[in-house]
């Protein structure tokens, strides 16, 4: 295998035009080609395939880098610490750990996000939609075409009142653009019937959560549907694999809508594997806080992930003050 000094970073390693910008970043290089992401870094370089990069890209940004880490792939990932973000490679890679291949980084979390921002918008060609499910999207391959602005810079939808209040400006509808989706034709549309006593009417409320995931049209991508206090219940709607190997840093609870999930389930550091989880409409998992996951789903499905958005969690799993799974049975 051919690695790179650090002189190389400084020299586009590709030698080929094709209308692409590079992205810097510490001691970190991105380029692209017609197919891959290749990343150089003081011990070497790596490439992805162009369209699993801009898909976890796509999430990482989203999400502020998430709760955790973010493995883009076995090898390229983030940690967030919440006002810093480390970038790194091999760090959740043991082999990567033994052979001195490993390099990690930390940046202010604006920094990162400008460079990866910029990297999903320069990178992202016309018709492609990294959020959308590999079957409902255009190819990402080839020289630099045009660009898809408005799928990538798509804000996380959070409630700022339960869906359907005045207020809320996440709701769907056909009007607004939201189609039920392909796999979603049979979700009854109908919404509760409300009878508030008068003068709650702005407080009282109930809607279809099925028919609003119906509409979703992304995917891996979940929505923060309602807040009290630390409790997030965040739905989203699931199709072919999750794009990242999430490294929680928390307990999480996954409860399955409708249809079926399959979820890897490895050790967060090492990598080795934990269990398979299939998980069947109605089926309640709690994610352990020292794991990774990744899901599958064959057709088109309806998650919740219930998360806990307590800032001093992941200090007192660390401190070992918290067991990593919320129940002993
Ligand atoms: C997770 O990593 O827990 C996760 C991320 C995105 C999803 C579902 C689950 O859509
Ligand atoms: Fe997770």
């Amino acid at each position: 295998m051919s690695t790179a000094s650090i002189s190389n970073l400084e020299a586009p390693a590709l030698g080929r035009d094709l209308g692409y910008k590079a992205f810097t970043i510490g001691k970190f290089r991105f380029e692209r080609d017609e197919y891959f992401a290749h990343i150089l870094y003081p011990m070497g370089r790596h490439l992805m395939p162009i369209d699993a990069f801009l898909r976890a890209l796509m999430r990482d940004v989203a999400w502020g880098f998430f709760y955790g880490t973010v493995n883009f792939d076995p090898v390229l990932g983030t940690v967030n610490h919440y006002g810093t973000v480390d970038l790194f490679m091999g760090l959740c890679n043991p082999a990567y750990r033994q052979a001195n291949r490993a390099y990690i980084e930390n940046f202010p979390t604006k920094d990162i996000k400008a460079v990866f921002e910029g990297m999903l918008d320069d990178w992202t060609n016309e018709g492609f939609d990294p959020f959308a499910a590999p079957d409902e999207t255009g190819k990402p391959y080839g020289p630099k075409r045009g660009n898809n602005r408005k799928a990538v810079q798509r804000q996380r939808v959070v409630a700022k009142r339960m869906v359907g209040l005045p207020g809320d400006t996440g709701y769907r509808t056909d009007a607004n653009g939201y189609t039920v989706n392909r796999h979603f034709l049979d979700v009854p549309q109908d919404q509760p019937e409300v009878h508030a006593e008068p003068g709650f009417e702005s407080e009282v409320h109930a809607f279809n959560l099925f028919g609003y995931l119906s509409r979703s049209d992304v995917t891996w991508n979940p929505s923060v549907c309602s807040v009290v206090k630390d409790s997030l219940m965040c739905p989203t709607t699931e199709e072919n694999i999750l794009p990242i190997f999430h490294g929680n840093d928390r307990v999480e609870w996954f409860i399955q809508a409708c249809d079926e999930i399959i979820w890897e389930i490895e050790d967060g550091s090492t990598g080795k594997p934990r269990a398979k989880v299939i998980m069947k409409a109605g089926d309640v998992a709690a994610m352990p806080a020292d794991i990774r996951h990744k899901g599958y789903s064959p057709k088109r499905s309806m998650l919740l992930v219930w998360e806990n958005n307590d800032n001093s969690l992941p200090e007192k799993y660390q401190r070992g003050e918290l067991k990593p799974y919320p129940a002993e049975f």
